[in-house]
């Protein structure tokens, strides 16, 4: 039987072959990040795939993801380690519903996370990620920003900008969203050492009890620069993992044995190692962004870097 050894020397032998730069988001499998060329949360993969040599990039994350590398890269093909895995917050809503909930409030900027389709980006002002969202709502001129689609993430970065009045449409993570608060405070109680660290995704009210709040990257540095010996991490699962082989002498525990985003494991090594095979035989398909939705959300995310930067 091959190992997994086997198939990431298969990995190597066909990017020396073919070129392709691999990209990884922090929630991908440890097997996955230790043959990435970049890995990192959605600012760090975003910023990044604009300065990368290499004109063929493979994605292994969630669809928004392989789009927004596309959308910055509309020169370079893009590849999906995994064409089936999706964000559901990505298509909570459609651009109609964005446009006419814009129209309800006057001076006021559409600020789509980044987990969004390129459809939604493209009636978006700006994007954001959840570690440049306070910085770049601080800097738009508008005092209304319809803020989409994550409600959680927008009620903490209206916490940290009282100059603006902020929107919702009630979208979100179905799993960060899904802890609760008495989850939180069981966590708290059985390890009352432990420092929390939250993602914005969760709820208010958990993001309250925090010692930390902040995108992922934010999470692996603090915990790793902490002197502190236990954390409670509230975030996917994986960056327990994660955590646990980088900082061996410290403990980390999950907020709650529910917050997988399935979406984010069904990628593996064999996928990428397939995708490769494919891209060396001249069979892989590229991802195909429509035109004029591309122009348009392309503007949002070049703002994103330009006001984030
Ligand atoms: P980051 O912006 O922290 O990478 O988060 C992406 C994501 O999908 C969180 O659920
Ligand atoms: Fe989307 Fe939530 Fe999965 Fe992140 S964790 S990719 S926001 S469903």
């Amino acid at each position: 039987m091959r190992t997994i050894s086997d198939v990431q020397a298969s990995i190597k032998a066909y990017q020396a072959k073919t070129g392709v730069t691999i990209l990884a988001h922090s929630y991908q499998s440890p097997e996955i990040l230790e043959i990435a060329d970049i890995t990192g949360d959605s600012y760090k993969l975003s910023a990044a795939a604009k300065e990368i040599p290499s004109e063929r990039l493979l994605v292994c994350g969630v669809h928004f993801m392989a789009e927004t590398a596309k959308l910055l890269n509309p020169e370079k093909t893009v590849y999906e380690a995994n064409p089936l895995a999706g964000c559901p917050m990505a298509e909570q809503f459609t651009p109609d519903e964005i446009r006419k909930e814009r129209e309800k409030y006057e001076d006021c900027a559409v600020v789509a996370y980044v987990n969004t389709t390129a459809a939604i980006k493209a009636v978006s002002d700006v994007c954001v990620t959840s570690s440049s969202a306070i910085e770049i709502v601080k800097r738009i001129p508008n005092r209304h920003i319809l803020f989409i689609p994550d409600c959680n993430l927008g009620a903490y970065v209206q916490s940290k900008c009282p100059e603006k009045t902020l929107h919702f449409l009630k979208g979100g993570c179905p799993y960060h969203g899904a802890v609760t608060l008495e989850e939180a405070k069981i966590a708290k109680s059985r390890y009352p050492d432990a420092k929390l660290l939250v993602h914005p995704e969760c709820k208010p009210e958990i993001s309250a009890l925090a010692d930390y709040v902040g995108a992922t990257s934010g999470i692996l540095t603090y915990a790793k620069q902490s002197d502190a010996a236990e954390f409670i991490i509230g975030t996917e699962i994986s960056i327990v993992m994660q955590l646990q082989l980088a900082c061996p002498e410290k403990r980390f525990y999950p907020i709650s044995t529910r917050l997988i985003c399935p979406d984010m494991r069904i990628t593996t090594v064999s996928d990428i190692e397939r995708v490769l095979r494919n891209i060396a035989e001249g069979s892989a398909k590229p991802l195909e962004l429509d035109a004029d939705t591309a122009a348009n959300a392309r503007h949002a995310l070049d703002e994103m870097l330009r006001l984030g930067g």
